[in-house]
């Protein structure tokens, strides 16, 4: 894969995707979207990959939000094109990727990079970063499912607060609030996510994209998620990686899933 804005690399089983504008504060700008699609796809079906880690370059910003210069002077019309095909490309498909994602906030994660960051799995931060969705401070709301995702998150209230304000909240007041599992040190932060995704990697993937899927069935309008589990879960039953897994239970060996 060769990208312009956007790094990938892989390491035992685990990719990387890192938003490489360091000196744009790794605004999401088109180019950059176009890549991040490209890359999720090749990655999803990639035997070898079995966790991404999302990450910003640099030592300030996960993502300073969308590109601000390129919506600047756009129409009504352009800005409804802009939100629906960001959210189709990019984080909706994020979201639902069958590959767990986890994002790993390094600085800041303002407006479309908190919303990144936030379709993705689940999210940890380094102590330096800073969130918020600060699009109402520009005269425009959350565009790439904001205002959807951050109540799902932190509940309505705060959810309200952080959009109205436009504030920005430091990592460990993300952290209480659920936006984020984990703060560590800027050092601490990628080997904390090799080690939880070496966790993850012990597991069936099949089994995990299934919960995945049910997951976020909660969260879909007109979709009884209590029936998406239970089609989901009748279904691993029929999978190798649920007969190894069962079977080495039995005898008390660890499983090596073979992710079918
Ligand atoms: N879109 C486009 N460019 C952006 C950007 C964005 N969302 N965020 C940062 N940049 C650019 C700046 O324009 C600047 O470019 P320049 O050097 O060519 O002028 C560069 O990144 C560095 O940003 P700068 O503002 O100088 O850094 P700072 O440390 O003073 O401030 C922020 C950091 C994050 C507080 C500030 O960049 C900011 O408020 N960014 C916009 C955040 C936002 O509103 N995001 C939501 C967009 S919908």
């Amino acid at each position: 894969m060769k990208f312009n804005n956007i790094l990938v690399s892989k390491n035992n089983n685990l990719a990387t995707v890192t938003i490489n504008r360091p000196k744009k504060l790794n605004a999401l700008n088109k180019a950059t979207i176009e890549e991040l699609n490209e890359a999720f796809e090749t990655l999803q079906d990639a035997n070898d990959v079995k966790v991404i880690l999302l990450t910003g370059s640099g030592d300030k910003a996960f993502v300073a939000g969308a590109d601000i210069s390129e919506f600047a002077h756009f129409s009504v019309d352009e800005g409804g094109f802009l939100a629906r095909k960001g959210q189709e490309m990019l984080f909706n498909f994020i979201e639902n990727l069958s590959t767990p994602v986890i994002a790993a906030v390094n600085g800041f994660a303002l407006g479309g990079g908190l919303e990144l960051a936030m379709a993705c799995h689940f999210r940890i931060a380094s102590n330096n970063a800073k969130m918020g969705l600060p699009e109402v401070s520009l005269g425009v709301i959350p565009g790439y499912g904001g205002t959807q995702r951050l109540p799902q998150l932190v509940g309505k209230g705060k959810a309200m607060e952080l959009i109205m304000t436009a504030g920005m909240i430091p990592a460990d007041e993300a952290k209480a609030c659920g936006l984020v599992n984990y703060v560590v040190t800027p050092e601490e932060l990628l080997p904390l996510a090799e080690k939880l995704a070496a966790k993850i990697m012990r597991n069936s993937p099949v089994a995990i994209s299934s919960a995945i899927r049910a997951v976020n069935a909660n969260f879909e309008d007109g979709v009884n998620g209590f029936d998406v589990e239970i089609e989901a879960f009748g279904k691993c039953f029929g999978t190798q990686d649920f007969n190894e897994g069962t079977t080495a239970f039995l005898e008390k060996r660890k499983p090596i899933f073979p992710g079918l």
